[in-house]
C-alpha cells in the first residue's frame, strides 16, 4: 500500500487525476469505478479542468458506480446516480450511456445485483476504482461486519452513516434511507488499482483502522492492505492517527520518477 500525504484536498484531487490521466494515456478506454461523497469531488473537478484544456479525454471510457441508496425517488437530488451525473459526468467528456450503477429501484433487488456483477465482468473488469471512507471505516456501503469476500448486494446502513450522509438531506436523519446496494468488499477487490481518498480531522480514525489497523471485517477499508496495487491520498489531518506517518512521507518524496504517473497535463 502506498500512502500519500498532502497539505490539501485540492491536491489530493490534483494527485488522483494523475493517476486517472496516466491510466488512460496508455487505455483511453479504460473502466473506472467512482465514488461519491465529498472526498473525490477534487478530483472530479480536476479531471473536468484537464478535459476542458485538452490534456485528458474520458469519451472512450466507462465507469461503475460502488452504491446507490434503495428507496429515494428518481428524481431525488441525492440519488447517487444523481450526485455521479453533477459531479463527475457534467464536468467530464465521459458518455452518460457508459456510466453504469447498481439498481436500487429494482423490483428483485438480487436479480439487479447479479446483473450489476455481469455487467462489471463483461466490461473487463475495473481498471481504477476511487473510494472513500466512511467514519466507520468502511468502504462502498459495507458497513462493520460486511463479509471481506462480499458481491453486490443489499445493505442496512448504520446509525453513525445515517447521520454522517444527513448534511446531504438538509442535516435531516430521518430523511436518509435505511437500506442501499453496493459492490461487496470482495467485487472492489478485483478492480485492478484502488485509489482511497480521505481528508480532515473526522477521517483519522477510519484511516488508522485502514493503514495500520488489524485487517478485519468490523473496518472494510482495512482490506486494501490485501490488495497488490492501493494507493491512499489523504490530508494531513486524516493522517493525524498514522504511526508511520513520517515514513510515507519519506518514501513517497524519495520515489523514483520511473514509478510516478507520467500526466502531459503535469510536465511528467
Ligand atoms: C458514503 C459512501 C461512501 C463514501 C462515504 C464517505 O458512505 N457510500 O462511498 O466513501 O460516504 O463520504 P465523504 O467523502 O463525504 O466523507
Amino acid at each position: 500500500m502506498e500512502v500519500i500525504i498532502t497539505s490539501s484536498l485540492q491536491q489530493i484531487g490534483t494527485i488522483a487525476a494523475d493517476y486517472v490521466e496516466n491510466l488512460i494515456s496508455t487505455k483511453p478506454a479504460a473502466v473506472l469505478g467512482v465514488a461519491t461523497g465529498s472526498s473525490p469531488l477534487s478530483l472530479y473537478a480536476e479531471l473536468g479542468r484537464r478535459v476542458d484544456a485538452g490534456t485528458l479525454s474520458l469519451s472512450q471510457a466507462s465507469a461503475f458506480m460502488l452504491d446507490e441508496y434503495v428507496g429515494l425517488p428518481a428524481d431525488h437530488p441525492e440519488r447517487y446516480r444523481t450526485f455521479i451525473e453533477r459531479h463527475f459526468v457534467a464536468a467530464t467528456d465521459i458518455a452518460t450511456n457508459n456510466v453504469h450503477g447498481p439498481d436500487g429501484a429494482a423490483d428483485n433487488i438480487e436479480q439487479a445485483c447479479a446483473a450489476y456483477e455481469q455487467a462489471i465482468r463483461d466490461a473487463g473488469g475495473v481498471d481504477l476504482q476511487i473510494l472513500g471512507v466512511g467514519t466507520d471505516g468502511h468502504i462502498a456501503f459495507n458497513e462493520p461486519g460486511s463479509s471481506l469476500a462480499s458481491r453486490t448486494r443489499l445493505k442496512s446502513l448504520m446509525e453513525q452513516t445515517r447521520q454522517d450522509n444527513a448534511r446531504f438531506f438538509g442535516g435531516d436523519i430521518d430523511a436518509v434511507p435505511h437500506h442501499c446496494v453496493t459492490q461487496g468488499v470482495g467485487t472492489i477487490m478485483e478492480a485492478r488499482h484502488l485509489v482511497l481518498l480521505a481528508s480532515g480531522e473526522g477521517k483519522a480514525e477510519a484511516i488508522r483502522g485502514v493503514v495500520e489497523g488489524p485487517v478485519s471485517a468490523i473496518c472494510t477499508g482495512s482490506i486494501l492492505q490485501m490488495h497488490p496495487t492501493a494507493t491512499v491520498i489523504i490530508d494531513e489531518a486524516a493522517a493525524s492517527g498514522l504511526a508511520y506517518a513520517d515514513y510515507y512521507k519519506f518514501a513517497y518524496a524519495n520515489k523514483p520518477d520511473w514509478q510516478r504517473p507520467v500526466c502531459t497535463s503535469r510536465g511528467r
